[in-house]
């Protein structure tokens, strides 16, 4: 019998540790922790994940403001707001979220968030910290995947970690993650992407697979190893509804623990971002 990796039922665990640190924080130093989120257009789906971020954010005991800016806002402007957060002491995290419209550019933008309250940890300095292994912020997906392992108890030491998908948000970051000493890392990683040969051989060697190509339903069973952890990063809207990246039904018979899709992986990123809002806060 297979494990299925409970996400929804963690987050909320996690959420009610994060309430409790919240509340101890805020009676020792009088500071609510407070996270700015930026909203450059009309996107339903990013009005959508910003909603949630700012409900979770109230659930917690946490402080939010949301900036709606229009569709047409300038890179200068965007970058003025950015620039007044950086320097608001009250505003602890601040979040750009994305997709920004065609003429800003989305890297000049995370670059000027200040990487003392770049909760999602795109800024190039925390990106080079992670990998250094002194991390500042953790990107919440990412994060999210590893406290799922430590919490479950899946050794990720010595282990053969098979990452399918390389983008700068979910595939690279656990890379390097995972490759760090310590605990829930360790381990011996290999990071697959379109231009990988041979791919079901390479990602049948692996103890724990993790998957975020956004393609549905692609990982099937021969190409999980017998016995292997398998966590589905991702989210496609089909006609049968949200699947994953992995043949759930088709695929978890072969595996030891494996995430659903929904109530995996995704239920557990927004309760990261959480965490990275009261580090901010903290100063640590
Ligand atoms: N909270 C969450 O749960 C969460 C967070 C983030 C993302 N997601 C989901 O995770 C999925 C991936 O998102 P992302 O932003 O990480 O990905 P992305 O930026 O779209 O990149 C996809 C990656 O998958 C690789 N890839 C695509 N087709 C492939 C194939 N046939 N074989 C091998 N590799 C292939 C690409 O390779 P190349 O680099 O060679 O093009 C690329 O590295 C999406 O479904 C997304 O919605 C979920």
């Amino acid at each position: 019998m297979t494990t299925i990796l409970n996400g929804k039922e963690l987050s909320r665990t996690l959420r009610s540790e994060i309430t409790q640190q919240v509340s101890e924080f805020i009676q020792k130093t009088g500071i609510t922790p407070c996270l700015a989120a930026i909203l450059v257009g009309d996107d339903p789906a990013s009005q959508v994940y910003v909603r949630n971020k700012e409900k979770a954010c109230a659930e917690v005991g946490m402080k939010s403001q949301l900036f709606r800016l229009p569709a047409d806002t300038t890179q200068e402007q965007l970058l003025e707001l950015v620039d007044e957060l950086n320097h608001d002491d009250s505003v602890h995290g601040i979040l750009c979220q994305l997709p920004l419209p065609k003429q800003i550019n989305e890297k000049v933008i995370l670059d000027a968030v200040s990487a003392d309250k770049d909760v999602d940890a795109f800024h190039p300095v925390n990106v080079g910290l992670i990998l250094q292994g002194r991390p500042r912020f953790l990107p919440c997906t990412p994060f999210g995947i590893q406290e799922m392992l430590k919490r479950y108890g899946i050794e990720t030491a010595g282990k053969h970690v098979v990452i399918l998908g390389r983008s700068d948000i979910v595939g690279k970051p656990m890379a390097a993650m995972m490759v760090q000493r310590g605990i829930g890392a360790d381990s011996t990683v290999t990071v697959c992407h379109s231009r990988t040969a041979n791919l079901p051989s390479i990602t049948s060697q692996a103890d724990i697979l993790i998957v975020a190509i956004g393609k549905p339903k692609f990982v099937t069973p021969e190409m999980v190893k017998d016995g292997a952890v398998v966590v589905d990063v991702g989210i496609n809207r089909t006609e049968e509804g949200l699947v994953g990246d992995v043949d759930f039904e088709a695929v978890q018979a072969k595996t030891s623990a494996i995430t659903p899709v929904p109530g995996g992986v995704g239920p557990l990123t927004i309760t990261m971002l959480l965490g990275n809002t009261l580090k901010a806060a903290q100063g640590k």
